[in-house]
């Protein structure tokens, strides 16, 4: 156990800063994994590896301008780098372990890299948690935009993705087909109209708790939550949580660790070059009286 400070690049077990901004971390066989953004070099996905939430070991960029591409009979484009030579946008990625095919699926958000006007989902594969990735390529579910996203799996195995939609302004519930590979269904198109982004869901003893920001781009701000005693069941109204900048952060997913509810937002720098001082907090979530709270911590020893 170590102490964690928030608002930091964290460094991993070589010393080097961790670059996984936007990520997501899943348990598996003994280690928690955490897939994140990483825009250096010619990679887009970096992949670390703990037992403990604090010692971070590098394990591969699992998704980069070099990645094996394959199309998937639902897919339509596989582009990984521009005709220009440019490098796309992949924002945002959440992986699931599918137990039925074995298989390591992530969903992320697809930008060209010059506008956000492609909106659209992408997804990949591995035989492992931290090999290479497969490219399978990007679309839009349903025809629908989907931009900010991330992924929530049941107990029983039943995943969901949920993404904004409509420039933004609505958020979308769709539920995976069983491979985790495509949506079989819009489950809902919650808070039409409200622009909710940067979704990130817990269940917390038998509720299902969603937090999101609003839509101010790298700048933080209110965050919101909403809560429904199913992930296909009524989702409440949205609730304010935390301060007006949601503590300096941004949410990119909430775990449950040890008992304890944790919330792991992103500080980001800004664009361009500031990207790369986006750095990482972690504040512990509470249920009180039915109300999910944020606690503002300098510090956290995990
Ligand atoms: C934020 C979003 C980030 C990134 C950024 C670009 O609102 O949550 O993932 O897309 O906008 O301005």
């Amino acid at each position: 156990m170590a102490i964690v400070k928030n608002g930091t690049l964290w460094k991993d077990t070589d010393g080097n800063e961790i670059h996984a901004h936007g990520g997501y971390i899943i348990w598996h066989e003994g280690y928690y994994y955490w897939y994140g953004e990483d825009r250096r070099e010619n990679w887009y996905v970096s992949c670390y590896r703990s037992q403990n939430l604090t010692d971070w070991e590098f394990r591969n960029h699992v998704l980069t301008t070099e990645s094996e591409t394959c199309s998937y009979r639902v897919r339509t484009k596989q582009i990984l780098v521009n005709a220009d030579g440019s490098k796309v946008n992949l924002e945002r990625p959440k992986v699931l372990y599918n137990k039925k095919t074995g298989k390591f699926v992530m969903w992320v958000h697809f930008e060209n890299g010059k506008d956000y006007q492609d909106a659209a989902a992408a997804v990949a594969i591995c035989d492992t948690p931290d090999g290479d990735f497969t490219y399978l390529g990007h679309f839009n579910p349903y025809g629908y935009m989907s931009r900010d996203c991330t992924l929530f799996q049941e107990e029983d195995g039943t995943a969901y993705f949920l993404s904004a939609a409509r420039d933004n302004a609505d958020l979308h519930v769709y539920r995976l087909t069983e491979d985790y590979l495509n949506v079989e269904k819009v489950v809902h198109r919650l808070w039409q109209g409200e622009y909710r982004e940067a979704p990130a869901v817990l269940k917390i003893e038998g509720r299902y708790y969603m937090m999101t920001s609003a839509c101010t781009g790298w700048a933080p701000n209110q965050g919101k939550y909403a809560s429904a005693a199913a992930m296909e069941g009524e989702w409440s109204m949205l609730r304010e949580i935390g301060d007006e900048t949601t503590y300096h952060s941004q949410p990119a997913f909430l775990l449950e660790h040890d008992g304890k509810y944790l919330y792991f937002g992103d500080r980001w720098g800004g664009n361009g070059d500031c990207y790369f001082a986006s750095s990482y907090v972690v504040y512990p979530l509470i249920v009180e009286n039915g109300e999910l709270k944020l606690q503002y911590v300098e510090e956290i020893e995990l």
